[in-house]
């Protein structure tokens, strides 16, 4: 089985991928823009070529430079778990006749009008929703959708340019940090808690589902510097609170033309028990949601997805054992971190149960909070019993502190 992986390292957690599909006996052709001698070890360890092109995100050049370089080889699969280059796979195997998701189908999962207006269609609840280009169109989007409402761009991540707006006041406030956004999408506001599904899927069927809170929603985490956003994964999927956000889930699935690989939705859970629809992607979670999944039920899911979407098997174990929650520090001050407080009697007291301790060390420059959820640093921790889990991550978040300042 040859595959072209696109971006074999980068984000980081791709190296993972690249590991799975070399170790279920896949030849991986890499595609990226790091130099080939800057490869770490590990990727050149599973990948069987690489070929290093100038820009990963022009999609026309790319697949013209992939097409040069595979001439006269036979290719199975063409991969990608980000979302930027989800769009790139596409245009490969159809360019190539490759099997998988099509570009038409991709875009149902990229575009966040386009995936509302599918699932819509299906007769799933989605948030009322129009796609704005000018001031002139988001206010009358505002007049249609009424407050409050959201104004997002329409291919954005991280909750980057999103705003929850309350009044024409504060409509008028915000569109002038959106300039530079060319289109966006105007909705409805959700008032609820907030869930992922997420899921490994052989022919548009989950072979592995997760769902994750967040504690609190990322909008809110992402807007206030002094939160530690929590997710913790849920073990007990099955129980009635989630029914209506699995149900909803696999419709999104069915309704998108979902065939192998992994998923990654959002969904909100209304107080009147509402499930209503939020994103997803056809790529995996990021900021270790993966990771989190591992530990939650034990698998390796970076090799069962490439045993999913490469021989439509998924041998992993699919019993979930613990609730695993990650939190995210922020550290006080600017510049680098000084000192951390507090983890040594937070890890003593969570004894066995910590599985991860990845905080920023002493020394190292602050990352920005705004623009990568990961912050400066995380704790993982899990336990089978959700009250345990949910205290335990939220002792991390209160009494785990980490400060900076200036310097060298
Ligand atoms: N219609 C909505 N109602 C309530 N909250 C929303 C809505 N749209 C977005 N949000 C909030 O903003 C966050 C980011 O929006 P999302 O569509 O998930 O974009 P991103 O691609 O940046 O993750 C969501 O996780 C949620 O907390
Ligand atoms: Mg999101």
């Amino acid at each position: 089985m040859r595959v072209v992986f696109i971006a074999p390292n980068y984000p980081p957690e791709m190296l993972e991928y690249t590991r799975g599909l070399a170790e279920i006996g896949a030849e991986v052709y890499g595609v990226g823009d790091t130099p080939k001698e800057m490869l770490p070890a590990s990727a050149k360890a599973h990948l069987h070529d690489y070929l290093r092109v100038p820009r990963i995100l022009d999609e026309d050049d790319v697949v013209q430079r992939v097409t040069e370089w595979l001439r006269g080889r036979s290719i199975d699969r063409v991969l990608s778990n980000w979302e930027p280059t989800v769009i790139l796979a596409a245009k490969i195997r159809e360019r190539w006749g490759v099997p998988g998701m099509s570009v038409d189908a991709v875009r149902g999962f990229r575009d966040k009008q386009l995936m509302k207006d599918r699932v819509r269609a299906a007769g799933l609840r989605v948030p009322r929703s129009r796609r704005v280009r000018t001031e002139r169109e988001v206010y009358e989007a505002a007049e249609e959708i009424g407050y409050p409402l959201v104004l997002k761009p329409i291919a954005g991540a991280g909750s980057a340019d999103t705003y929850r707006i309350t009044s024409r006041a504060e409509l008028d406030q915000t569109l002038p940090k959106m300039r530079g956004v060319p289109e966006a999408s105007c909705e409805e506001y959700i008032d609820g808690e907030e869930f992922t599904f997420d899921t490994v899927c052989i022919g548009g069927k989950p072979a592995y589902e997760n769902v994750a809170a967040y504690l609190p929603k990322p909008i809110e985490a992402r807007n206030e510097e002094w939160i530690s956003p929590v997710i913790i994964t849920v073990r007990d999927i099955a129980q009635a609170k989630l029914a209506k956000g699995l149900a909803l889930g696999r419709g999104v699935l069915q309704a998108l033309g979902m065939v192998d690989g992994f998923t990654h939705m959002e969904w909100y859970l209304t107080s009147k028990g509402e499930a209503v629809f939020g994103e997803i992607g056809c790529r995996p979670g990021g900021a270790h949601l993966v990771d989190q999944m591992n530990h939650t039920s034990d698998v390796d899911l970076f090799r069962e997805w490439a045993r999913a979407v490469c021989h439509r098997r998924f041998e992993g174990n699919t019993v979930r054992k613990y609730n695993v929650g990650i939190v995210f520090k922020r550290a006080q001050g600017e510049g680098r971190i000084t000192r951390i407080e507090g983890l040594e009697a937070w890890s003593r007291a969570c004894g066995q149960w910590v599985v991860e301790e990845k905080l920023l060390p002493v020394g190292t420059p602050r990352r920005n909070w705004k623009h990568t959820l990961l912050s400066d640093g995380h704790v993982m921790v899990r336990h089978p019993d959700w009250s345990e889990a949910h205290r335990m991550s939220f002792a991390a978040a209160t009494d785990i502190k980490l400060f900076a300042a200036p310097g060298r």
